[in-house]
């Protein structure tokens, strides 16, 4: 093969490589309340983790414990795939819902809070890949 050409498929797979990377599930957010970049990929990230087991654990029993399927709270169905990453980013950076406003997440400590919002980020509407190792296994 000329060199010319190897070249260029070379940068073709880089470019390819890094398009799926952009689509893969994000590893870092950066959150407004703290003005910090949160790194999630580092450490543990399987569900009994300390930070993913908090988040997905504190999101289940306190969000969870009003907005289910068919609740007497008045609560909507909610569950990670309700938003985009953004979407949940904004939710807990501005903390305007009516639970927000009204003490319903005040059980949760700050740190809670964060892995609550890592959690919820990682997993939005918007992050799923399939061609992800980290999705699929
Ligand atoms: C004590 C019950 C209760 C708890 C606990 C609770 N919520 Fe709510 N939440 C409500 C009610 C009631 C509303 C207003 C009705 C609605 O929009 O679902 C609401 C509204 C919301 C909305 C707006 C929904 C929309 O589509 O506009 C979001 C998002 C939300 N809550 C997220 C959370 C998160 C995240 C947590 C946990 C940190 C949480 N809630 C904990 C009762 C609760």
């Amino acid at each position: 093969m000329q060199k010319g050409l190897v070249v260029l498929l070379a940068g073709l797979l880089a470019v390819v490589l890094s398009t799926v990377a952009t689509y893969a599930r994000p590893g870092k957010r950066y959150d407004k309340s703290t003005d910090t970049c949160r790194i999630l990929t580092s450490g543990k990230l399987n569900w009994d983790s300390d930070h993913w087991g908090k988040g997905a654990q504190k999101f289940k029993e306190v969000c969870k414990s009003c907005h289910t399927r068919n609740n007497d709270k008045g609560a909507k169905f909610l569950y990670m795939e309700s938003f985009s990453s953004k979407g949940w980013n904004a939710i807990f950076a501005k903390k305007r819902k009516k639970c927000a406003q009204d003490g319903s997440w005040d059980v949760l400590s700050k740190e809670e809070l964060l892995a609550v919002n890592d959690y919820l980020y990682r997993n939005a509407n918007d992050t799923y890949d399939p061609n992800d190792a980290d999705t699929c296994g």
